[in-house]
């Protein structure tokens, strides 16, 4: 299993509070046991073919069962996902905590940071509302990014920039060296923005 991935499922389920998880045979099984997302697999190109046919074994209804694909080459594994349907590709991505931007929090906004079983979770509000959140799971040395997401009324005023610099910095705090996240097309525009760096494709696939 490639490394940055296994490490940044630690912290991701951590944050979702998803902990009951395996692995048997280079494959990752994470049992959120959520209404729309029973199981989620994760493996790398490698053991793809594999990957798909646990993933259509599993007991769950249609749509329920998510399978992730590390790879660098997302044009070789999408053939390999068929029947499986492909949603989209993201991005791991990492960065050394310690050189992290720290921006300030825009006037008229207040942070608010609370923990909540292993993960910081941060929220801007604008009079009393929430305008931004996201959260950071930190496991040892590494620090997982997880939700991030900027209300679309209050987008493009370093909302999020800001955030991330306020739960880097508590996650540093803790002994965090390393951030490790995953990113979505428009998430990846943020983190580069702040010195994060795309270290492999993931393609995201479900029943
Ligand atoms: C991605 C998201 C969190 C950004 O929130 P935001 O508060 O608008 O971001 P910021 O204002 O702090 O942006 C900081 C920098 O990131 C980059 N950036 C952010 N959003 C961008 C966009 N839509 N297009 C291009 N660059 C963008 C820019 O460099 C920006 O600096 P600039 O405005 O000075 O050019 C927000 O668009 C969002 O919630 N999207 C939906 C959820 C999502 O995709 N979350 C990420 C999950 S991985």
């Amino acid at each position: 299993m490639d490394e940055l991935l296994t490490r940044w499922q630690r912290g991701w389920s951590l944050s979702r509070g998803w902990t009951n998880y395996t692995e048997t045979d280079h494959v990752i099984a994470v049992h959120a046991g959520e209404p729309d997302r029973q199981v989620e697999f994760f493996t790398t190109d490698q053991y793809v073919d594999r990957a798909v046919r646990t993933a259509l074994a599993a007991p769950h209804p249609p749509g329920t069962v998510r399978l992730a694909v590390i790879s660098d080459n997302p044009g070789v594994v999408v053939p390999a996902l068929h029947p499986l349907t492909v949603r989209y590709t993201l991005w791991v991505m990492s960065t050394p905590l310690a050189d992290h931007p720290r921006h300030p929090i825009p006037p008229e906004y207040e942070l608010h940071l609370t923990s909540n079983a292993g993960a910081i979770h941060a929220e801007l509000r604008h009079d009393g509302e929430s305008a931004a959140t996201g959260r950071i799971a930190v496991c040892e040395t590494d620090a997982v990014v997880d939700m991030v997401q900027t209300d679309g009324a209050h987008r493009r005023r370093g909302l999020a920039r800001a955030l991330m610099s306020a739960l880097v910095t508590e996650a540093h705090r803790q002994g965090a060296t390393t951030g490790i996240l995953l990113a979505s097309t428009e998430g990846q525009l943020l983190y580069s923005s702040l010195g994060w760096i795309p270290r492999h494709q993931l393609v995201l696939a479900g029943t």
